[in-house]
């Protein structure tokens, strides 16, 4: 018999054994046992989530033949047996991103007032629904504003924003949301359970962790660790394959950094290098501890999920929350700034350096000399401010430094209609935590209909998944009073950031900073060690 993958052998048959989208799985359970479906759904999110998933079961529960419409198909039917092997006739999938032709479209769409052939319902499943021609949406739109009482709609797209509002406001939507590293790695888990396959626990943590949010990379990474390690997944093949930079280094790095010790903190950076572990990777490890940090500042609980939820509360301790957000924006342009170093192994010493070098601009503590080894913790201002914030979980600051005080005279925001208007905008509305920098770091592209599109540097992409989001959103939609869907591109920007423009305002201050900078020893002898150029946009005035 041939190797199937696993993503498809293991696909869910059945609302209850899918993993995640709980939201979405009773909103549409609720709509089946009522037997209110609506006639179309546009299902949202990023590849990998379960969007042709939840598309078939749903096919199912409108037809199963045993137990009629229910949220609970019986999954041996003739109909569910045809549904799940993809030959069901009245179930027709359609990729828009190979089926633009108007044409084709008309035709499925006049197919539509037919009664289905075998089943009760006509089910389309129409994904990238996004890259229909405008002439095929006119064409769906039509019915979609009349849609017979046997045709149910299913839109699937990875990208809302692209779907015309005249669609938008004809289909109930869901946002599928990307997949935690537990979720995945719970299913991945029970997979390799399973199909008896031997495993080390640390090594599905890692693929769980590069699948970033899809369960279908997740299931392609496992498929490709299997075969890698020879029939087991385990953790040292596992980190070679990925790639990965043991998470030691990484902790010794973030102790280097609380303790102030530069030449523990060199070290590393060379045992790094002699490894030949990449420093792109590095970095990103890195981040991901600074992250969950932040996470542990500001919703404690929260942290309880981490895999190494110890570690990170301890860090959480020892960091102030000011502090945890310039590393994180080191470590962002850090990784920026390796495609231009000399080398990746010199560029990577520098952010570390550079990491060593800076304190929070806001930070109230009593400055200390970069050289200094600091033996008892707290004399280093990270410390010391760490000791006021008291663990006491209030949120973490927004990295945008200080805000415009402006007074608004309006409880009710205005979304601004120009891009250029955003940074203001965004400073008026004075939001903190991780909503706070997300704006702060987002520029403004296009607001159409309800769809507000931002860009973010690539550096920031992190920010427009998981909650933060969400978060923004709710944010929002309470300062401007109307429903949002915020949509994120990422890569091209304008420098048009609040975070941009404050930078920018930061520069002259800087350019003052700068002489008293490169006369400290620890710079000096780093670009003796390593012919290095001081990044004057790197240096805050203290
Ligand atoms: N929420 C989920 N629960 C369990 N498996 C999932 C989930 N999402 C995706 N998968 C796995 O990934 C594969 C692809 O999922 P699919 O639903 O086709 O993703 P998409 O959102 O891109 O349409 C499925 O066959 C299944 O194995
Ligand atoms: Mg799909
Ligand atoms: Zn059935």
């Amino acid at each position: 018999m041939s190797y199937q993958v696993l993503a498809r052998k293991w696909r869910p048959r059945t609302f209850a054994e899918l993993t995640g989208q709980g939201h979405v799985v009773t909103a549409l359970a609720n709509a089946l046992s009522r037997g209110q479906v609506h006639h179309a759904y546009l299902l949202t999110g990023t590849r990998g989530v379960g969007k042709t998933t939840i598309a078939r079961i749903l096919a199912k529960s409108l037809n199963c033949l045993t137990n009629g419409v229910s949220a609970t198909p019986c999954g041996t039917c003739a109909a569910c047996a045809d549904i799940d092997a993809g030959r069901f006739v009245d179930l027709l999938e359609l990729d828009a991103a190979s089926n633009t032709q108007v044409e084709q479209m008309r035709d499925l769409l006049d197919n539509a007032r037919y009664a289905p052939t075998v089943g009760r319902y006509k089910v389309y499943l129409i994904d990238e629904v996004h890259q229909l021609s405008k002439h095929s949406f006119n064409a769906m739109l039509k019915t979609l504003e009349e849609p017979p009482e046997h045709v149910k709609f299913v839109l699937a797209t990875t990208e809302p924003e692209k779907v015309p509002v005249t669609v938008l406001s004809r289909c109930l939507q869901f946002a599928l949301k990307p997949l935690t590293p537990e979720e995945i790695g719970g299913r991945l888990a029970y997979i390799l359970r399973e199909e008896g396959v031997p495993h080390d626990e640390g090594a599905i943590a890692m693929i769980a962790r590069a699948a970033s949010g899809s369960l279908r990379d997740g299931l392609s990474l496992l498929d490709q660790a299997i075969a890698f390690g020879g029939g087991e997944v385990r953790d040292q093949p596992v980190r070679a394959m990925l790639g990965v930079v043991d998470r030691e280094f990484v902790y010794r790095i973030a102790d280097a950094l609380a303790d102030g010790d530069g030449p523990a903190l060199l070290a590393q950076a060379d045992a790094i290098a002699a490894r030949g572990l990449s420093a792109e990777v590095a970095l990103a490890e890195f981040a991901g501890l600074v992250h969950r940090i932040a996470v542990a500042q500001a919703v404690p609980q929260a942290a309880d999920a981490f895999d190494d939820a110890g570690r990170v509360k301890d860090y959480a301790m020892r960091f102030a929350p000011e502090a945890i957000q310039l590393l994180w924006q080191i470590a962002a342009q850090g990784r920026a700034d390796l495609a231009i170093a000399p080398d990746e192994s010199t560029g990577f010493a520098m952010t570390l350096l550079r990491m060593l070098a800076f304190e929070p601009a806001s930070s109230a503590s009593p400055a200390r000399g970069p050289r200094e080894r600091a033996p008892e913790p707290q004399r280093t201002a990270r410390a010391g401010a760490a000791a006021s914030a008291g663990g006491d979980g209030h949120p973490a600051q927004a990295a945008a430094g200080p805000q415009p005080a402006r007074a608004t005279s309006t409880p009710r925001a205005v979304l601004p209609s120009e891009p250029r208007d955003w940074p203001a905008f965004v400073a008026d509305l004075k939001l903190t935590g991780m909503a706070g920098e997300l704006a702060a770091q987002s520029e403004m592209r296009r607001l159409e209909g309800a769809v507000l599109t931002l860009a973010l540097p690539a550096g920031h992409q992190h920010l427009a998944g998981k909650s933060y989001a969400d978060r923004l959103k709710a944010a929002l939609e309470q300062a401007t009073g109307a429903r949002l869907l915020l949509a994120f591109e990422v890569g091209e920007v304008a420098d048009d950031s609040l975070a941009a423009r404050t930078a920018r305002e930061r520069d002259e201050a800087r350019a003052r900073t700068e002489a008293a900078f490169r006369a400290e020893p620890l710079v000096s002898e780093l670009v003796a060690r390593f012919g290095a150029t001081v990044r004057t946009d790197s240096i805050k005035p203290r």
